[in-house]
């Protein structure tokens, strides 16, 4: 399948690995380009640049396929160093990153320069232009339903994704929700060129995360996320369990006098024990609603060859036979 998505990044399938914190490392990136899509480091999962150097070099002995590396712009006071994140992905020759959080104009001259195609996660269609006007060239335009941060704006994807479409001259792709041929098929339909899978990317064999955040992953329903953090403008859907319940009972307890350190024992530095340790009720952790279309822990290539025979058996079976005259 041929779209402005493949032909920019230079992989077979429209089909790209969202960055996971604590998740996006060499292992599933490598598979996941492997697979003939575009896998995706997490840059600040590695503590410093020269960690995030090495994790390049790791990936690229375990694949000679494109990838890319996430950089997440963060409105912290204390920044991570950019700077260096960003010159150990142009000195690892790294031909693709995708943005998220704050505004990367700042980055792009270097990127570019370095022959890096970038492609920015934004939640609405008014960052997405943003995003066209500074130059990005492409967008993942990421809906109510994601796992992580979905904005404040609250459109799901059946509205977000066609108002992308007639906005926007360069291409995106959907994220949010998408878990097999179906999603890739309505994405198509609405006018992406692609699409970016978060959760169901962590429910795979090569994900390097415990194996009870699978488990967790594919007992849990579409009923299972919550919101938190709304009322510090920092929204984040997560997996429901004791740490999101406490939480949310600060929240609704505190109201608009909430501060981020009251909450800072279910959200800062989680991520290891959960990951690592599968600690399930250790934090909140994001998960999107799409864990309700989860039901097994596929190997990478499994799922991406299975989601490609689904959604091509879709457009020329089903598809064909309502255009059918
Ligand atoms: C556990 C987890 C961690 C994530 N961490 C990040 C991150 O560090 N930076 C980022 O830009 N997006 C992050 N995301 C968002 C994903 O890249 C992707 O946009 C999202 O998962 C898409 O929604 P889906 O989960 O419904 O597929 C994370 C998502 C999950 C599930």
């Amino acid at each position: 399948m041929k779209t402005r998505i493949t032909e920019l990044f230079g992989i077979e399938h429209p089909i790209i690995q969202g960055g996971m914190h604590y998740v996006g490392f060499a292992e599933l990136a490598a598979a996941v380009s492997n697979a003939g899509g575009l896998g995706i480091i997490t840059g600040l999962t590695q503590r410093t640049p020269e960690l995030l150097a090495k994790e390049i070099a790791r990936c690229r002995e375990m694949t000679d396929k494109p990838f890319g590396v996430n950089l997440t712009f963060l409105p912290t006071v204390t920044s991570p160093d950019y700077p260096g994140y960003i010159r150990a992905i142009i000195d690892g020759g790294v031909k693709a990153v995708e943005t998220a959080g704050n505004n990367p104009q700042k980055w792009l001259p270097a990127l570019h320069e370095a022959g890096i195609k970038v492609i920015h996660k934004c939640t609405s269609v008014r960052h997405s232009l943003k995003a066209e006007s500074i130059g990005c060239d492409a967008v993942s335009v990421d809906g109510f339903e994601c796992g992580g941060h979905p904005g404040e704006d609250d459109v799901p994807n059946f509205i977000l994704l066609p108002r992308a479409a007639e906005a926007l001259k360069i291409p995106f792709v959907a994220s949010g929700g998408m878990a097999d041929g179906r999603s890739l098929v309505a994405a198509l339909a609405l006018g992406a060129e692609g699409m970016n899978m978060g959760t169901r990317f962590i429910a795979t064999q090569e994900a390097p995360v415990h194996e009870n955040v699978k488990k967790a992953i594919v007992a849990a329903t579409e009923l299972d996320t919550r919101l938190v953090m709304r009322p510090l403008r920092n929204t984040e859907r997560v997996l429901r369990n004791d740490a999101v319940d406490r939480l949310i009972e600060k929240e609704k307890s505190l109201g608009a006098a909430l501060t981020f350190n009251d909450i800072i024992e279910e959200v800062a530095g989680v991520y290891p024990k959960i990951m690592k340790e599968g600690a399930m009720d250790a934090g909140a952790w994001s998960c999107g609603m799409v864990a309700g279309l989860i039901s097994d822990v596929p190997t990478v290539k499994e799922l991406i060859d299975r989601t490609m025979r689904e959604a091509e058996t879709i457009i020329n079976e089903r598809l064909a036979r309502f255009a059918a005259r």
